[in-house]
């Protein structure tokens, strides 16, 4: 069987780790692309990690190009093209610079790459991967977007900290749109099965789910630019599960029709993701409060959507 292909649109900070690991988990042939003014650096970048692959052993190519038509036939595509956040900015702020952004790419996938399984990463999340799927016409089961499993990880860690937990045994998720307004679900989390409210007082609960929330400015207002490693982690889990048939339930941006009662509308949601994509939906049984959340959620979501709609 031949190996399979990963495209990487975007090969900036994202980008790099993302081949990294794609390499190091010999995850296929790993194509790193970025604008023609960016081809030397692609290019450069993905020499550096092809020779690390020498020193791991790793049988696989990395290669950086400008050139849409090197990315023909690609399995996975992995989105970062754009800009990220710098201090002080929300995710929503981004949207006038990488709509135009994410349009192009899904023009230029749609005709070189129809068949890829494709995670978005760009932000504001929710809305970009909404309009990749609208520009491209592509099925819900191939189109997802990288939230719920960076936020989720995130969540999870802040609680393994104040339970004095293993990370191994602490369960969360985290729904809704990719903001300040997520939604971490309390009422599904636990440390093994057991509920994180016998282990953490709901005053530090409070504490962890507000800090989650601005779990990614947190991370620009250190470092003056959007996490990386954790973000490029999270979607090489996704991009796994899709090519090993894993049939992960991970919390991923997918395109809801009815479910949860909302329509016409990215956001994060429970999703079996395997062979087929996103082959399963799941509807978890929320509690009246985490009900109203994603309301809030869903309502930021849709008022970034609607500018989007508006803009041609
Ligand atoms: N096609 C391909 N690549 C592009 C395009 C395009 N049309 N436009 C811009 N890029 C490239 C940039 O040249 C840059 O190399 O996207 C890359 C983005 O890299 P970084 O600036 O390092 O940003 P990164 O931290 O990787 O984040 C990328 O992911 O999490 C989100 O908010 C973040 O929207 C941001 C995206």
């Amino acid at each position: 069987m031949a190996r399979k292909k990963i495209g990487l649109i975007g090969a900036g900070n994202i980008g790099g780790e993302l081949a990294n690991l794609a390499m190091t988990r010999q995850l296929g042939d790993v194509v790193l692309f970025d604008i023609p003014a960016k081809e030397n650096f692609a290019k450069g970048k993905a020499l550096d990690l092809e020779q690390t692959s020498a020193l791991l052993g790793k049988d696989c190519s990395v290669t950086g190009t400008s050139k849409w038509e090197d990315l023909a036939g690609a399995d996975v595509l992995i989105v970062t093209a754009g800009i990220p956040r710098k201090p002080g900015q929300s995710r929503d702020d981004l949207v006038a610079t990488n709509l135009p952004i994410i349009r192009d790419v899904a023009d230029a996938a749609k005709k070189h790459c129809p068949d890829a399984f494709v995670i978005v990463i760009s932000n504001p999340l929710d809305a970009m991967v909404y309009e990749y799927k609208r520009r491209t016409g592509g099925s819900r089961q191939k189109i997802v977007g990288m939230a719920g499993v960076l936020d989720s990880a995130r969540f999870s860690l802040f609680l393994a900290r104040e339970a004095n937990a293993s990370i191994k045994d602490v369960r969360t998720m985290v729904l809704g749109g990719h903001g300040d307004d997520m939604v971490p679900v309390l009422s599904h989390c636990t440390v093994n099965g057991v509920p994180i409210q016998k282990l953490v007082k709901q005053e530090a609960l409070d504490k962890i789910v507000d800090r989650t929330r601005k779990g990614g400015g947190e991370i620009v207002g250190l470092m003056g630019t959007s996490a990386y490693y954790a973000p490029a982690f999270s979607a090489i889990a996704m991009a796994e599960a899709y090519l090993l048939d894993q049939k992960r339930l991970l919390a991923s941006a997918v395109y809801l029709e009815g479910e949860y009662g909302y329509k016409d509308l990215y956001m994060g949601v429970p999703a079996v993701i395997g062979a087929g994509g996103v082959e399963k939906i799941l509807e978890l049984d929320l509690n009246d409060a985490e009900k109203a959340m994603l309301k809030k959620s869903a309502d930021s979501v849709q008022k970034v959507v609607d500018i989007v709609k508006a803009s041609t």
